[in-house]
């Protein structure tokens, strides 16, 4: 694939740069033919492992750790540019970082503010946590995600990663 009919690179939101990320060397992470519309892998780099997804509004790298609890979204669903966490039903935002449900743990958000616990309609009541579940559930703050600059050279999706060595395919 010519970069000229290549995918296009989501634009990164405001203040969202990973650590370390933003002067970084760019390093190779897959061949952007592998990845279709829709998509999402997983790469990593050491323990550092990294989510692409081909969301509807372009390439995007981001951790492979949901903002809650660290489960990998790759494992989720994406549809458009929201990805559904496997757990909790947390869903977020790819192009904006935000999150766009909240885990029904509920707990506090990245501004600070508190989200109640909530189940989906019809589900089983669950029975109550212990004290100190339900408060290390409140105190579990939900983050806005952080990206990774990306480009694609040559037909390689390469991003900007820091302390890398090599990339592991999952
Ligand atoms: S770990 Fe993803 S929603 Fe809880």
């Amino acid at each position: 694939m010519s970069d000229d009919n290549a995918p296009a690179i989501c634009p990164i939101p405001p203040r969202l740069v990973a650590a370390g990320a933003g002067s970084a060397e760019f390093r190779p992470l897959l061949d952007v033919a592998d990845l279709s519309p829709g998509g999402m892998r997983r790469v990593s780099f050491g323990d550092l492992d990294l989510l692409v997804a081909a969301t509807s509004s372009g390439i995007v790298v981001t951790d492979d750790r949901c903002p809650h609890m660290s489960a990998p979204l790759s494992l989720g669903t994406l549809d458009g540019c929201v990805v559904a966490c496997v757990l909790h039903r947390g869903a977020f935002d790819l192009s904006t970082g935000e999150t766009a449900t909240f885990p029904t743990t509920g707990g506090l958000d990245a501004d600070g503010m508190h989200h109640a616990p909530w189940a989906m309609a019809g589900a089983p009541p669950k029975p109550e946590p212990s004290e100190s579940k339900a408060n290390a559930r409140a105190l579990t703050r939900t983050r806005r995600l952080r990206f990774y600059p990306a480009r694609i050279r040559e037909g390689i999706l390469e991003a900007r990663v820091p302390e890398a060595t090599h990339a592991v395919e999952a």
